[in-house]
């Protein structure tokens, strides 16, 4: 068998079990996410220390709004607090900071500090850190497909080989390579809408530890698993060994 021994270029990770692990210790689910926001800073700073390229994180899900109101709002407060707090600390670090999902929602003050904090990042280039907000997967896709219909005829989509790379050219994260690793924390096997056309050949991590209690240890274990993943993309292992030969 032929192992991945390369660091994944692009971690995509389910921040999933704040809930669970603020009512495991009866405190209130904003305490959860407050602590969340600790494990986030220290995954980041880990990232771009071992010289990880793409680090997107799912933090509010087009669905995440079905939460009772007061959830909802402590979340915003926490995206406005990180937000007016950590910009210079993104501008120094070399962080790029990009944002997905349908940020119209957000109120008008939130979506100030969320341009500002990716223009003033923009030149950066150590570690794309990409937070998702109020973004869904099904969501993506479907933008994409009204962009290409507005901004070009019909006939645009001609069944021939380019229509993979212009579609994919619509996606929110056009910019970026495909997730390699995918984490999810929290005991859950799913994807909850994260990222679906972009998952499609990541190596998929589940692991039971809630997302506070994730640590740079725990990031460490998924990256091993990782590297000790064989990534077929369709072909046999007897494929990849000839190539490596070659
Ligand atoms: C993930 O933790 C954070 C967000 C969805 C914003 P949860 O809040 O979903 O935590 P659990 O799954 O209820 O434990
Ligand atoms: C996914 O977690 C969204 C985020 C982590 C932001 P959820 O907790 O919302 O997912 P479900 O509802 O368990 O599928
Ligand atoms: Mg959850």
């Amino acid at each position: 068998m032929s192992i991945n021994l390369e660091l994944p270029k692009h971690i995509a990770i389910v921040m999933d079990g704040n809930g669970r692990w603020a009512s495991s210790k009866f405190l209130p689910r904003s305490s959860g996410h407050l602590k969340g926001l600790r494990s986030l800073i220290s995954i980041v700073n880990k990232c771009k220390d071992i010289g990880v390229s793409y680090l997107t994180l799912f933090a509010f899900s087009s669905e995440n709004w079905k939460r009772p109101a007061e959830e909802v709002s402590s979340l915003m407060n926490l995206f406005v607090n990180v937000l007016e707090k950590e910009i210079n600390y993104l501008v120094t670090e070399g962080i790029c900071l990009h944002v997905i999902g349908d940020i119209t929602a957000f109120d008008s003050y939130l979506q100030s500090l969320i341009k500002i904090a990716v223009s003033k990042t923009s030149a950066n280039n150590k570690l794309h850190l990409t937070i998702a907000a109020n973004y869904g997967g099904r969501w993506d896709i479907l933008q994409a497909v009204r962009s290409i219909l507005d901004q070009n005829n019909s006939s645009i989509l001609s069944n021939c080989d380019n229509d993979y790379d212009l579609f994919v050219s619509y996606l929110s994260m056009s910019w970026a390579p495909d997730p390699d690793l995918f984490i999810r924390t929290g005991g859950e096997s799913r994807l909850s809408n994260f990222l679906i056309w972009q998952l499609a050949y990541s190596e998929l991590y589940f692991t039971d530890v809630y997302w506070p209690d994730f640590n740079t240890i725990e990031l460490e274990k998924a990256i091993k698993w990782y590297k000790s993943r064989e990534r077929r993309f369709g072909k046999t292992s007897e494929q990849l060994l000839d190539g490596c030969k070659g």
